[in-house]
């Protein structure tokens, strides 16, 4: 028989897609006990949001979630999205540290591995596959899909192949875009399928309004399991929803024999649940067309649309959306997929904002044309080669190769703060995060990112296009504020739930005096206030050697002191804009004489950063 099995993504991939992955643990355990009776293939419950997510948002413990989700869901299979030799971050880590992260989650909980590389280089797969192997666990070898002119199905079939020889129990193909149809899914499931004997695992994201007819044809071609979400975090930038396929399925030789009533219930309940995270829905909620020609996956759009924002830049967004594409082609077509999305998406955003292309490179990119996170699928453009790393040797082995063990270096660093090889394994994802984290975890003050008071009242005296984040200067230090919410308006004391700078604060406002405002202005006499002239505040750029950044970002590092000698070119800060790092270079040459900026500062491009005096 050709059962057809489901993998239900509500715990992953659902919230991560429509709420920005915002689902708590406590909202997640009531219905386990549910979702344990269908009788899913696997609930995929892991990955690289959720976990950035626990701990940056929901200041909740990843490895925790985990054992308590093991614990509520004895008979179901856990599923984690890993990216290969990246882990859960943003960059290669070293052999050691992928083999006990692997291990670390086998030992919490994990079932079902699902390993991916944003290159699809199998090189950086192969560490974590073994790994998997070794902790008896089930390793699911992923195909991520994209297309460009140099991704066909003989390319895809030979990946296939390569992850069939390590020793994959399952093949997954990975449509993160949405961008499969159904057609090819058929050709390609059955080329996949011949070359490997494998089953077939589909996951097609619903953003172009092509996953349900895509799962079918896939089925028809013969993958056995396909990746589904309760309704109530179904469609749109989300996945197919479970009831439809399953009623799809129903009576023919594919049942999946899952019983509807009881996915209904389940539904029902997240329904109730998804309300409390109104926030935090994505605009992006129905059938959205642009990736069948731009090719910039849905969660990828409102990523950058978000990041633009921040960035005041949102009327670029046309324009970056253009730009992704053709420095897409420079790359030699990486799959945009955390983290060749990000590097992709930042640096077009680079060319638009600075007025020229490649006038300012992030180091993500010139570290990816040296080669550091594996082969690209295309040739890349020489030229922008050479303009990103000059004469430096391109690196040709796997990039982890040239990485030491790094374990007990990263043991040393948090030695004091972490209780757990667990806590180890969070640091090195996040190091600065987990370092606050494990901080307040220590002092017992880990308060979750408030939530808004539900209801349409409320949601009219909060309209989402009020300012609700800002950025203050107070005696030259700048925050970065964010108002999640606020307590009773009555109470002598209103509690205000702010986040400064990514960290959540309760702040109790008690006004002394009010005044009446009119709606024709403001009659109400008010005192001049000359604003204070803050120490250590940057000045404005007024010559060619004030160095300035092109975006707004954070200072990472400060690569000069005062009275060094630099020459036009030279690396003087690096700055983090849009998760990426940048270094920003003298514009002439000379003597430093001021830093005005400092590891840390945030800084926008209207401030002077450091000065640098002609000889
Ligand atoms: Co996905």
């Amino acid at each position: 028989m050709s059962k057809v099995y489901v993998t239900d993504l509500v715990l992953r991939d659902g919230h991560q897609s429509l709420i920005a992955t915002r689902m708590q643990t406590a909202d997640m355990l009531p219905i386990c006990g549910k979702l344990d009776q269908v009788g899913f293939w696997s609930l995929e419950a892991w990955g690289g949001a959720t976990f950035d997510a626990c701990v940056r948002f929901l200041r909740e413990d990843p490895w925790e979630r985990l054992r308590k989700l093991r614990k509520a869901l004895p008979n179901t299979r856990i599923q984690m999205l890993l990216r290969g030799q990246n882990l859960l971050g943003y960059r290669n880590y070293s052999d050691d540290v992928v083999r006990a992260f692997v291990q670390k989650s086998a030992d919490n909980g994990v079932d079902v591995f699902r390993v991916f590389d944003a290159m699809n280089d199998l090189r950086n797969l192969r560490v974590s596959i073994e790994a998997v192997k070794a902790a008896g666990k089930h390793a699911e070898g992923t195909v991520s899909y994209t297309t460009s002119p140099v991704h066909d199905i003989p390319h895809f079939v030979e990946l296939a192949r390569g992850l069939a020889e390590m020793g994959c129990d399952t093949i997954a193909i990975k449509d993160m875009a949405g961008l499969l149809t159904p057609f090819t899914a058929y050709e390609l499931v059955c080329a996949i399928r011949e070359a490997t004997n494998l089953p077939i695992h589909t996951h097609s994201h619903a953003t172009s309004g092509l996953a349900h007819m895509t799962h079918l044809k896939a089925v028809e071609a013969g993958a056995t399991i396909i990746d589904t979400c309760v309704g109530a975090f179904a469609e749109g930038a989300s996945h197919p929803t479970t009831q439809s396929l399953v009623a799809a399925l129903a009576g023919t030789v594919y049942d999946t024999g899952l019983s509807l009533p009881l996915i209904e219930e389940i539904s029902a309940y997240f329904k109730e649940v998804r309300k409390k995270y109104w926030q935090f829905e994505s605009e992006f909620t129905g059938t959205d067309t642009r990736v069948l020609i731009n090719q910039v996956p849905g969660g990828m759009i409102s990523n950058l649309a978000n990041q633009l924002k921040e960035q005041g830049a949102i009327d670029r967004m046309d324009a970056v959306l253009e730009e992704i594409p053709r420095v897409r082609e420079d790359l030699g077509y990486p799959p945009l997929v955390t983290p060749t999305s990000q590097i992709v998406g930042t640096q077009a955003a680079l060319n638009v904002l600075t007025g020229a292309r490649y006038k300012s490179i992030t180091n993500e990119v010139k570290l990816y044309l040296q080669g550091r996170y594996g082969r690209a699928p295309g040739h890349v453009n020489e030229e922008v080669r050479k303009l990103a790393v000059g004469d430096l040797d391109i690196t040709t082995c796997r990039p982890a190769d040239l990485l030491p063990d790094e374990l007990d270096k990263l043991r040393g660093e948090i030695d004091s703060l972490a209780k757990s090889d667990e806590d180890v394994l969070t640091y090195a994802m996040f190091p600065d995060l987990a370092k606050t984290w494990l901080q307040e975890r220590a002092a017992g003050s880990l308060k979750p990112e408030p939530l808004l008071p539900q209801g349409p009242a409320q949601q009219e005296a909060a309209p989402r296009y009020a300012a609700d984040e800002f950025k203050i200067t107070l005696h030259g230090e700048t925050y970065h504020i964010k108002l999640s919410g606020s307590g009773r308006s009555d109470a002598a004391q209103r509690p205000y739930f702010v986040s400064v700078d990514g960290v959540s604060e309760e702040v109790l406002v008690e006004p002394l005096n009010e005044v009446a405002v009119s709606a024709g202005g403001d009659s109400a006499p008010r005192k001049a206030a000359a604003a204070p002239s803050a120490p250590g505040q940057k000045p404005r750029p007024s010559h060619p050697g004030h160095v300035t950044a092109a975006m707004p970002g954070t200072i990472v590092d400060v690569l000069v002191s005062v009275g060094q000698r630099v020459k036009a070119g030279d690396g003087v800060l690096v700055i983090e804009a849009m998760k990426m790092e940048n270094e920003v270079q003298a514009p002439i040459a000379g003597i430093v004489i001021s830093i005005f900026a400092k590891k840390g500062d945030a800084v926008t491009p209207d401030m002077a950063l450091v000065e640098i005096q002609p000889e």
